[in-house]
């Protein structure tokens, strides 16, 4: 992970600033692609749920150089997300939607490069929300 990610957090606020609103794409793009994964969010406000999602987001991104903070915020999201129903074998299709709409969003801006960061940062994400959900329920069964 890189120190700083200044490159990623540049990237977003231009996707942003370009108001083509890539949250509610993400949304979209990933309820079409698996019914199961849109089911989870039966009953959810999406209209909340796409403001907490960009929140948090962009909160990741600003600071995945300070290890010590956002660790534990992604460890305890992923706990959260398990009791969302979220399981491990989300993530890749979660993360890959991710990044598509990331992708056209930068539109000429996206690079070869970009996207390894884009790409390296999501797994990060993905993996430390993964290791938080098993830990908690590791602790839960008592077998911490
Ligand atoms: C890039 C990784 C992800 C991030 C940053 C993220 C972020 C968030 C945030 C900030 C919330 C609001 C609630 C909270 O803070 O606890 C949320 C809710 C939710 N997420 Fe995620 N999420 C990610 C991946 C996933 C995956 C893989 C799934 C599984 C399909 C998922 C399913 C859900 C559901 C169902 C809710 C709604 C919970 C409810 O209100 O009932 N998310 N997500």
């Amino acid at each position: 992970m890189p120190a700083d990610a200044t490159d990623l957090l540049a990237s977003l606020e231009y996707m942003l600033a370009r108001g083509r609103d890539p949250v509610t794409t993400f949304y979209r793009k990933l309820f079409a692609m698996d019914p199961t994964i849109a089911a989870l969010f039966a009953g959810v406000d999406m209209d909340v749920q796409r403001r907490m999602f960009l929140e948090a987001f962009r909160h990741i991104i600003m600071n995945l150089g300070e290890r010590s903070s956002v660790e534990p915020m992604l460890k305890r999201l992923g706990a959260r997300h398990a009791r969302y129903g979220a399981r491990p074998e989300h993530y890749g299709p979660v993360g890959e939607c991710l990044l598509e709409t990331l992708r056209e969003a930068a539109g000429d801006r996206w690079t070869v490069q970009l996207g390894l960061e884009w790409r390296t940062a999501i797994e990060h994400i993905a993996e430390l929300m993964i290791g938080g959900a098993d830990e908690d329920a590791r602790v839960k069964s008592g077998a911490i």
